[in-house]
């Protein structure tokens, strides 16, 4: 546990069944020009309707950006921010999930031409803030509209990688589960098994303290407790509110603590065979949490109390912590996320490939309780190969 902490988040939250409507109001303040980042699906869709119809409401001139991919590289990432410094917009607004969000968030950075994506993959801190944002997160989720991060794809090193920067955190999220009440099911499982990455990996990390504790916790309750039918009932639209909210504050748990091993060997997964984020995630959750457990036991034992609500006290700390991780493997395989690189057909002989730039993430794996040498990593990436 840090003995020195803190903790940087927006400045103002709107949460509920119609936080959208209060973009009207949050925009009505002088605002000369928007761009509204988003993806051709999420425009398909109809998602940002309801935003454009306030927009145009409050007469304000805008411009959507919609070439988005998902999981952008930062070549991707640039041709949409040097898109949005030729529309000289003073506010942004972005409806999507993190692959739209992230992007936002490296426009609102990056209205000169001081520096550019690569730059910052370098240099993170050398960035100011120069256009503030609003975020309305459409998956539940990255938590992007919470943390200071933007992960891009590395393609020379077969690697996402994230920029991280306080100067990014949104100014304004919008939270309304009428973005999420639509989403397809992989991809509610796979982004909710990451917003349950963020949460379990937060409160387990070397960087844990009682503030990001207090999130990540209550994000690991509403997550495990509402992720099962906020993904297979299309009409439990308070579990998919109570996703929203747990995706947040896990998000809120990632910008006060860090995420782990699982996150750290993911990054090659997602970086090399572009598999979703989510996805890659969940094939590594359960194995990175069976070698981390003689190191974080009593953290999951305690996460047991908290979370399980018909959970049995009397239990052994070595009960609860198995408890937890069966629990965990188990919403895996309910909501049908593949556990093996086989569905994606890694080969085996990339295991060595994959072993150096695992390890490479240091910026996560120094959070991770147990040290986990290339000897464990490679063991790691047998099991799921
Ligand atoms: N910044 C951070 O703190 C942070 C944290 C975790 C992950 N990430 C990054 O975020 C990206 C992944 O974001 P994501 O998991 O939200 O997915 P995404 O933004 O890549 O979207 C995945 C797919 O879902 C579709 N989609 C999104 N919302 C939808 C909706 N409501 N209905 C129907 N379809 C919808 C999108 O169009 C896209 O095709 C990765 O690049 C990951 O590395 C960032
Ligand atoms: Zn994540």
């Amino acid at each position: 546990m840090l003995t020195d902490y803190s903790l940087k988040m927006p400045k103002t939250i709107f949460a509920g069944e119609h936080a959208i409507e209060q973009l009207k109001p949050i925009i009505n303040s002088g605002i000369r020009k928007i761009v509204l980042f988003t993806d051709k699906s999420l425009l398909a869709l109809g998602l940002i309707d309801l935003p454009i119809q306030l927009i145009e409401e409050a007469g304000i001139e805008y411009t959507i950006l919609s070439d988005i991919p998902a999981e952008p590289n930062y070549h991707e990432a640039q041709a949409m921010v040097d898109a949005f410094k030729n529309e000289q917009a003073d506010f942004i607004v972005a409806v999507g999930g993190g692959s739209v969000m992230d992007v936002a968030k490296l426009a609102s950075i990056s209205a000169t031409d001081e520096y550019t994506i690569k730059d910052l993959l370098d240099d993170p801190l050398a960035a100011k803030k120069h256009v503030r944002s609003l975020m309305i997160p459409s998956t539940a989720g990255t938590g992007a509209e919470a943390t200071p991060n933007a992960i891009v794809g590395v393609p020379e090193k077969d690697l996402k990688i994230g920029i991280v920067n306080p100067e990014m955190i949104a100014d304004f999220v919008l939270l309304d589960g009428r973005m999420i009440k639509d989403l397809p099911k992989p991809i509610a499982a796979a982004t909710g098994v990451d917003a349950l990455c963020h949460a379990i990996e937060c409160f387990t990390s070397a960087k844990a303290n009682p503030i990001s504790d207090t999130f990540a916790l209550e994000a690991l309750d509403l997550i495990m407790n509402h992720i099962i039918e906020a993904c297979t009932n299309p009409e439990a639209l308070e579990a998919k509110r109570s996703m929203l909210l747990g995706s947040f504050y896990a998000g809120v748990a990632i910008t006060a603590s860090g995420t782990t091993a699982v996150h750290a060997l993911s990054y090659p997964l997602g970086g090399k065979y572009h598999i979703a984020h989510g996805v890659s995630n969940a094939i590594l959750l359960t194995p990175v949490m069976r070698f981390n457990e003689p190191a974080i036991k009593e953290l999951l034992a305690d996460a047991y109390d908290r979370v399980i609500h018909d959970g049995d006290q009397t239990l052994s700390i070595d009960e609860k912590s198995a408890f937890m991780i069966n629990r965990l493997e188990n919403i895996v395989r309910i909501l049908e996320i593949p556990t093996s690189l086989k569905t994606f057909r890694v080969p085996e002989e990339d295991l060595e490939g994959l072993v150096a730039a695992g390890m490479e993430v240091t910026r996560l794996l120094v959070n991770n309780k147990r040290e986990v040498t290339p000897e464990d990593a490679r063991a790691i990436y047998q099991q799921i190969l």
